[in-house]
This record gives structure tokens, C-alpha cells and sequence, in this order.
């Protein structure tokens, strides 16, 4: 089976500290007052969200102690969540985080090829990062956007109806700090019917 992004961070590039900063500190704070008192775990998913989007796209272990310490929970409440869901990324990521959907519906359309089109042409693995750090890959089930299938995610837009070729138009274009077109890259709109 093939590995998946999900590895911690090597001890030498954990921060040594973590705390939230003083925005995301009052969108804590009004998350934590969403929910019950007797029902801290529900803040979790939303404050492993805050520290990913502080930390440059990755959780490190010490936010992990600190949302533990913050909601008054155990440590393993917290990394149960953060290791389960593709998500949440425990180590760097590129600047452009590229998710193939590699569940049933993308399958049958190709998301093996278009997987192996982007491990090619970015010469890194699930997992890995590119060097220039432009590029990370991982591989995900469904994005819930099966009708488009095949689907990719790049950081938090969706690029549907994929072929090999655009694919590669695409991964070309982000390579040269270029615009490229959300959602499907047919000539459809949203999830109206193909014409062939
Ligand atoms: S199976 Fe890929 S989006 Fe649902």
C-alpha cells in the first residue's frame, strides 16, 4: 500500500513553541463558546484548522500540546483528529498542496494516471516535497465532487474533470507562478451534463 502524507515532522524542524496569535486566539476563544461546556472535544477539528492555517499549511506537535491544554482535553483527543483526517497536514507542505482523489468514481475515470502524471512530472512521491518546496503530493478519499471525477484539490480549490494533459497544463502553470481556472477544466459548467 502506498504511504500517505501523514508522517510527523522529524524533531529537527518541530518549533520549539507554539501559541495561537492574537486573531486567531478570539476565533478560539468564540469557537470554544459555540459549544456545550461538557462537549470540548466539538472546538478540536476548528482550532487544528486555526494552527494549520498559522503554521504555513502543517500542525506541528506543539500545537497539538497546546489546543490539549486550551480546551482542557488529553493530548490523544486532539492527535486521534489530526492523524486521521487527510486534512491536516503534520509536516511542510508545498506551496501548492496537490490531493488526487484516488477513491471508486475518480478511479474508473483515470485518478491512477493523473496520479502518476504529477509524481513524474514533479519527481516526488505521496508524501514528499518537492526541493524547491513549490510541491507536495497526497493522495485522498473522496472530495465529494464524483460527478466532476477525476478530482484534484490544490491547497483549498478543486480542479475537476481532469485529463493527463491538463493535468499537466495545470502543474506547468503553477510551476510558472501562473493563473490557472477553478473547478472543471472541460468545457462544462459546475456538474451540467457533458455533450458527447
Ligand atoms: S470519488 Fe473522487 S470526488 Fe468522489
Amino acid at each position: 500500500m502506498e504511504k500517505s502524507f501523514k508522517k510527523i515532522a522529524e524533531e529537527l524542524i518541530q518549533p520549539k513553541k507554539f501559541a495561537f496569535d492574537k486573531d486567531n486566539l478570539s476565533k478560539a476563544n468564540k469557537i470554544v463558546q459555540m459549544y456545550p461546556k461538557n462537549f470540548k472535544e466539538s472546538s478540536i477539528m476548528p482550532l487544528l484548522t486555526l494552527a494549520q492555517e498559522q503554521n504555513n499549511g502543517w500542525i506541528p506537535k506543539k500545537a497539538i500540546e497546546y489546543i490539549s491544554k486550551f480546551l482542557k482535553v488529553s493530548e490523544i483527543r486532539v492527535l486521534e483528529l489530526a492523524t486521521f483526517y487527510s486534512m491536516y497536514n503534520l509536516s511542510p507542505i508545498g506551496k501548492y498542496h496537490i490531493e488526487v482523489c484516488t477513491t471508486s468514481p475518480c478511479m474508473l475515470r483515470g485518478a491512477d494516471s493523473i496520479m502518476l502524471k504529477c509524481k513524474e512530472k514533479l519527481g516526488i512521491n505521496i508524501g514528499e516535497l518537492s526541493k524547491d518546496k513549490k510541491f507536495s503530493i497526497n493522495h485522498v478519499e473522496c472530495l465529494g465532487a464524483c460527478v466532476n471525477a477525476p478530482v484534484i484539490k490544490i491547497n483549498k480549490d478543486y480542479y475537476e474533470d481532469i485529463t493527463i494533459n491538463t493535468c499537466e497544463e495545470i502543474l506547468n502553470k503553477l510551476n510558472n507562478n501562473k493563473k490557472i481556472k477553478v473547478g472543471p477544466q472541460s468545457s462544462r459548467k459546475a456538474s451540467e451534463p457533458t455533450k458527447s
